[in-house]
């Protein structure tokens, strides 16, 4: 069997889900597992949580199906709402909770015959501009559906496009335009994400929806998982499948472009960008092997990339590599790589199995 593997942490889920909880006691949680658990698998991520999480997030029907296979009965919002309007026969027969972020969602609502009324959250465009009705729309929204056969409970929802940038205006204005509305009477009102969850109080409100959070990795550039107390959950592991004597001047790898200076031991190793190693990482990124940060030499190619590990003598054929994880943080490398720790989680490709520990 090819030598890597990304190992899933669930204690560390569950650390993370109960930081989530203890930042904001009181309220309750959606863990967000969309896009697979954000690369970690949904089915296990649910069955992880169910005990523990208030509910779940996902962004289709399609994901909302797979997580119904694993736990019945938790809320289960789907945050972009109905694509078409026979989601919402589905819907209702899966128990959803849906958001309603526009005008053509909520008239297909009206339409709509379903079989037990919906959880609703009217979703407000408090300035990121991407889904949601403005404040005057939201109103006539929320006018109609007060007596509407279709409706259960009536929340609202709204998402910070800056949440992450601490004392950005934007966070401010946001939350006034949330605030103008909390006159209408609503069951539930939610607007965090992780990183609100984690240094927005005042955005807190009913429920939360952290989500990276939950994985390990950090929302902010500026503050990492660690400082926030959060546990890193996927570990991504490889092997040395390979070693040769690389002579001074000589290169290695596609292009030819690293060049060995000295008399150099390259190790090559089981990873790719096939299975979502960033392709694009600077010169001078490590991993780590036997506890030892190692540069990486040349290109990363499909399956394999190299690392120099010329100062690394005792390193053998068979040696475990650490991609990310424990000691090679998810958003150091993301970072270098001018991404977020979000696209490097959700990147890792089906070929990588993922293997559960601590369940
Ligand atoms: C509407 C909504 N809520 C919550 C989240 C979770 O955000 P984060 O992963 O930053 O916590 C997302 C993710 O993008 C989202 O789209």
């Amino acid at each position: 069997m090819r030598p890597l593997v990304a190992t899933v942490d669930l204690a560390a889920l569950r650390h993370n889900y109960q930081l989530a909880k203890q930042c904001a006691p009181g309220r309750k949680a959606f863990a967000v597992v969309k896009a697979n658990a954000y690369g970690h698998g949904a089915a296990a991520a649910v069955e992880c949580l169910r005990d523990l999480a208030d509910g779940f997030a996902v962004a289709s029907l399609e994901e909302a199906e797979q997580v119904r296979l694993v736990d019945a009965s938790a809320r289960l919002l789907l945050l972009e709402g109905c694509f078409e309007p026979s989601e919402y026969v589905a819907a209702a027969e899966l128990g959803l909770d849906v958001a309603v972020q526009g005008q053509a969602q909520l008239d297909a609502l009206l339409a709509a015959v379903i079989e037990r009324p919906l959880n609703l959250w009217l979703k407000l465009d408090s300035g990121m501009h991407r889904l949601g009705f403005s404040v005057d729309a939201l109103r006539r929204a929320h006018a109609r559906l007060q007596s509407a056969p279709q409706v259960a409970e009536l929340n609202l929802m709204s998402h910070f496009a800056c949440a992450d940038e601490r004392g950005h205006p934007l966070n401010e204005a946001q939350l006034d335009e949330f605030a103008g509305l909390l006159d209408l009477a609503f069951d539930h009102r939610s607007f965090a994400n992780s990183a609100a969850v984690l240094t927005m109080p005042a955005a807190h409100m009913d429920w939360l929806r952290p989500g990276i959070m939950l994985y390990g990795a950090t929302p902010f550039a500026e503050l990492s998982a660690e400082a926030l107390g959060l546990k890193p959950v996927m570990t991504l592991t490889a092997s040395i499948i390979a070693i040769r004597e690389v002579p001074a001047g000589d290169s290695v790898g596609y292009g030819a472009g690293w060049v060995a200076r000295r008399p150099s031991r390259i190790a090559t190793v089981s990873c790719g960008y096939a299975d979502g190693y960033p392709r694009t990482v600077p010169p001078g990124t490590c991993v780590a092997i036997r506890g030892q940060r190692l540069p990486l030499a040349g290109r990363v190619s499909m399956d394999m990339l190299a690392v120099d590990i010329t100062d690394l003598p005792q390193a053998v054929l068979g040696d475990a590599v650490e991609l990310w994880g424990n000691e090679i943080p998810i958003d150091e490398l993301a970072q270098a790589c001018g991404t977020i720790g979000y696209e490097l989680l959700t990147k890792v490709t089906q070929r990588v199995p993922r293997r559960y520990i601590n369940g």
